[in-house]
């Protein structure tokens, strides 16, 4: 076949299909542009996730007749005012948003210049230009796109649900209206509005909170300090959350450079390593970070939406986010994890076993006398299932402590850590970690057998999540039922719980909700179905034990300990973290110098 030259209208449909990859893409498109234009309001409407009909309405500059006229071109743009791409302070430049939308939908533009007595109006349909008219508008632009994907049906096979597209759509909104918080913002479906942010003051430190718990949630607002570096002309400024405030997706961090929202990995590695072990592996603290620098020390010109960058100096970007973190960190005091002595930590000792630990040693029957211990007699609410109390051997401390390889429980620290002797050492377990770990693989054992028993609720729990986390549970439904988990959408933004695990009791349904709808957010298309069920059965066992802070009574501390020893891969939770440390006799005879 000889070589052609594609028709302009093919070659826009083409580009098309990078830059307007869903209608999120389209609303993202257009609020750039209505940003870029120096708007202070900006309201968007939608209706059937965007496919039937989008329309961005906003206070800026305008366009004039001539302007208007040019707008919709392939590569014209009012962005780049010298042909140098090396300082580009507006999010758009590549003049190809709008020339993409008009080549796949029908799109409309009414706009009045500021200052200009009249405004004008275009249309595009399906890369069809009309002329300019004359329209009737008070100031601003207003941009409307009706049916989306009309003129590429391909494309439209691609869509999700309705809910599933304008979940995005929202948080597409939602992460330019974060960028931007002296813009105010309004999030209308259909006849419904969503969202809706008044502008804040300037100075994002001091004002800028409330607007970013509208946004994030009140925990972030109630979890977040504050932080501000600069160095070499640039600054990092925004609000971390506590170590605890983690989720499962590096979707709860929001970057912005420049004004402009980014995923990058170079900064999230930054958040990672300022982290470090602070929070659990697999897990991603919350915050808000705004790096602001010269405009020629980045390159934003290396993907389609614009989302990812390039630094020129990336290791003093790190170094700075690295450092106002850990600053801002170890002000709230969660550095001071370090209570034992240095030279204790160094003797304490974790065996990984990888295979349990070979079973109980033979009873001593010769020593018999029980010991004083620090047990804790009120525990309240039965345990979340350890095992069942027939099974557990029952035995005097000593027995226990020399039968057993971790031993008899002595007390219970903080309400939150097992203290246990064994015939030569000392054995420290974090009693969450350790349960977590067991849940697991009983559930895993479970599932294997052929399913996971149910438990109905009595009454069904609503969980209120976002519409985005609602569409992941619901599209994941019948994989959540095979693991015990059966749920059904309940309007458009809330979720209605029937059966649990049997496994897990009655846990924090609506947490263990949140994790998972993050989670299939975050693995959506990219796992395995295995990997994804593995997940979601350790999020689901993190939810299903034991907490830190419960008390426990002797009885269900030495059940956990024989557990444990029963159990592969004990010596580790789901998050890598040891569930426990051992303390040698001999080393804690060094420590008092009887050695
Ligand atoms: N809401 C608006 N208000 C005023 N002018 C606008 C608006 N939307 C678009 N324009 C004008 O139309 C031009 C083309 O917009 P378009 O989005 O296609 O390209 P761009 O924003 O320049 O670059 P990019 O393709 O990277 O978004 C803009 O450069 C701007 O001058
Ligand atoms: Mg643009």
């Amino acid at each position: 076949m000889a070589i052609r030259q594609l028709p302009p209208n093919l070659v826009n449909r083409i580009a098309a299909g990078e830059v307007v990859e869903r209608p999120a893409s389209v609303v993202k498109e257009l609020i750039e542009n209505a940003i870029d234009a120096g708007s202070s309001r900006i309201d968007v409407l939608v209706s059937g996730g965007g496919l039937g009909l989008i329309r961005l309405t906003d206070d800026g500059v305008g366009m004039d007749r001539q302007d208007l006229s040019l707008a919709a071109e392939r590569h014209a743009t009012s962005k780049l005012s010298d042909d140098s791409l090396s300082a580009i302070l507006t999010l758009g430049f590549r003049g190809e948003a709008l020339p993409s939308i008009g080549a796949v939908a029908r799109l409309s533009i009414r706009s009045r210049a500021r200052g200009s007595a009249s405004g004008y109006q275009i249309t595009v349909e399906g890369g069809r230009k009309g002329e300019v008219k004359p329209a009737a508008l008070s100031a601003g632009s207003s941009v409307e796109v009706r049916d989306l994907f009309y003129a590429t049906p391909a494309r439209l096979k691609f869509m999700k649900s309705e809910r599933a597209e304008s979940a995005a759509i929202a948080d597409a909104v939602k992460r330019l209206a974060l960028a931007k918080p002296e813009i105010g913002f309004s999030l209308a479906m259909g006849d419904r509005i969503t969202l809706r942010l008044e502008p804040c003051a300037p100075g994002l430190v001091d004002h800028g909170l409330a607007r970013l718990g509208r946004i994030l949630g009140d925990e972030f607002v109630s979890d977040a300090l504050p932080l501000r570096a600069e160095r070499h002309g640039i600054t990092v400024e925004g609000f971390c959350g506590l170590p605890t405030l983690n989720r499962p997706a590096a979707s709860s961090q929001y970057l912005v450079v420049n004004g402009r929202p980014v995923r990058d990995k170079m900064l999230h590695g930054a958040v990672r390593a300022a982290y470090g072990d602070l929070v659990p592996h697999g897990r991603y603290p919350m915050l808000v970070l705004f790096v602001t620098l010269p405009p020629e020390e980045v390159d934003v010109n290396v993907h389609p939406a614009k989302t990812e960058l390039r630094f020129r100096d990336a290791q003093t970007v790190r170094a700075l986010i690295v450092g106002s973190l850990n600053e801002a960190l170890s002000r709230a005091g969660h550095r001071a994890t370090a209570t034992l002595s240095e030279d204790a930590l160094a003797r304490l000792v974790q065996t990984r076993y990888q295979t349990g630990f070979g079973g109980p040693r033979p009873f001593d029957r010769s020593v018999s006398s029980p010991r004083v211990s620090g047990f804790s007699e009120d525990a309240q609410a039965p345990l979340p299932p350890l095992s069942a109390p027939s099974s557990t051997p029952q035995g005097t401390s000593d027995e226990l402590s020399r039968a057993f390889p971790l031993g008899a429980a002595l007390a219970q620290l903080d309400a939150t850590f097992i203290i246990a002797e064994t015939e030569d050492s000392l054995v420290i377990i974090d009693q969450h970690a350790a349960h977590e770990r067991l849940v697991y693989e009983r559930l895993k054992k479970a599932f294997a057998n052929g399913g996971l028993a149910r438990q109905i609720l009595l009454i069904p729990e609503v969980v209120e999540l976002d519409a985005e986390g609602a569409e992941h549970l619901v599209g994941a439904a019948s994989e959540l039922e095979r693991l015990g988990l059966v749920l059904e959408g309940f309007g458009p933004s809330a979720i209605l719980v029937r059966e649990v695990p049997a496994l897990l009791g009655q846990s924090d349904v609506k947490g263990l909700l949140r994790d998972l709808a993050e989670e299939l957010a975050e693995g959506e298309g990219n796992l395995l179905l295995a990997e994804r069920l593995d997940r979601t059965l350790s999020t689901m066992a993190c939810h299903g034990s034991v907490r830190a802070g419960r008390k426990l009574s002797a009885v269900e501390m030495n059940a956990l300990l024989r557990d444990m020893e029963e159990t592969p891969f004990s010596g580790q939770c789901n998050h890598g973290r040891p569930t426990y440390v051992e303390l040698k006799l001999t080393d804690i005879e060094k420590l008092f110098q009887r050695r």
